[in-house]
């Protein structure tokens, strides 16, 4: 017997072989590629047939046609199969799928009230051309107190309950307005900037008090700026935060060590006409402490005041957000009571 004879019955062994076992597309691709592809089993046989002498020719010629059958017919055959088995396997899936079945809803969150009006408030700002500046919670005694006009023995320090660290002259940072100093220190004029954030205070808690609230903080800085830019500023910000085109502004006479004048401003009560609980009968509402930036926290960041000026307020978001709510007591924003906070 000639050597190709063996070698046809070896290939074709080794190809039912493989295609018995093939039960995917993948694998029955495989198979192909092996022996039926210009590079497999069967394309070399066929190259070796031109070697043969006429005589053998003549016995491996019928002997490879007839492989060449058989592997077409048992190809299409197992290939026909795995399209069943594929087919089936879905339908099974199908069959088995449980529309009553009920998956467990995992809960909810919705997001906390001080990050809806902060982004309120912040898109406010923006659309008056401030950008948005953030300052760490734990500040420097500098950048708190000093900076801002206030130095060690300053009674104004008495009015900031502070949380002072273990580490010295760090602290827990009292209001947002040390934030105005790391803004001017940059030295960027015009500065118009807005600053949000967290506050802490050092002091026993009650329905209007918490040891943590928030605050936001306004600051503009250019040549010239006026009382007169500062009212306006204001008026036109609260008339966006609580929608109302009519409402008024009003300032009273006060005093922080960081500005000069400083003043206390108050708005027209946007909740009622003619005196309601919120504004307690008076038509208006205390918002925000505010004022003319003092020359000291200018020439405390490197800035001629000769030259520069401008205007700073401040105001708290919690306030803000129990009277547009009804909310009466402050600590319920830090509780975790869920049932409160999903209501916004
Ligand atoms: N930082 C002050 C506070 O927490 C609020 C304040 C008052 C901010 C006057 C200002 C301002 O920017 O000009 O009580």
């Amino acid at each position: 017997m000639i050597p190709i004879i063996a070698e046809i019955e070896r290939v074709k062994q080794a190809f039912m072989t493989a295609l018995e076992a093939a039960t995917t597309h993948q694998a029955l691709e495989q198979v192909r590629l092996l022996f039926l592809s210009r590079q497999g089993e069967l394309a070399a046989l066929m190259a070796q047939l031109k070697e043969l002498s006429v005589e053998q020719k003549r016995q491996a010629g019928p002997a490879l046609n007839e492989l060449r059958s058989l592997f077409q017919v048992a190809f299409d055959a197992r290939q026909k199969l795995v399209a069943d088995l594929a087919m089936r396997g879905e339908q099974e899936q199908a069959a088995s799928f449980d529309v009553t079945a009920v998956r467990s809803v995992a809960r909810r969150g919705s997001i906390h009230i001080y990050t809806q009006i902060i982004e309120k408030l912040e898109d406010i700002f923006i659309s008056m051309g401030y950008s948005v500046v953030e300052g760490p919670e734990v500040e420097t005694e500098f950048y708190n107190f000093d900076a801002l006009n206030i130095p060690a023995n300053h009674p104004a320090r008495d009015a900031h309950d502070t949380f002072w660290l273990t580490i010295p002259s760090l602290l827990l940072r009292t209001h947002t307005s040390p934030v105005q100093i790391r803004a001017l220190e940059k030295q960027e004029f015009p500065l118009a900037i807005c600053a949000p954030g967290r506050v802490y205070r050092n002091e026993a808690t009650d329905a209007s008090h918490n040891f943590m609230f928030t605050q936001i903080e306004g600051l503009f800085i250019d040549k010239h700026v006026s009382m007169a830019n500062l009212i306006a500023t204001v008026e036109t910000f609260l008339q966006a935060v609580f929608e109302k085109k009519d409402l008024k502004v009003r300032a009273r006479p006060s005093y922080f060590p960081f500005v000069e004048p400083g003043i206390e401003i108050d708005c027209s009560c946007p909740f009622c006409a003619a005196g309601c609980s919120i504004c307690k009968k008076t038509g208006w509402i205390e918002l925000m402490g505010a004022g003319l930036v003092h020359p000291n926290v200018l020439k405390s960041c490197g800035i001629d005041p000769e030259i520069y000026s401008g205007f700073a307020f401040g105001l708290g978001i919690d306030r803000l957000a129990m009277m547009k709510y009804g909310i009466n007591d402050i600590r319920l924003f830090q509780s975790p009571k869920i049932g409160f906070l999903e209501q916004f």
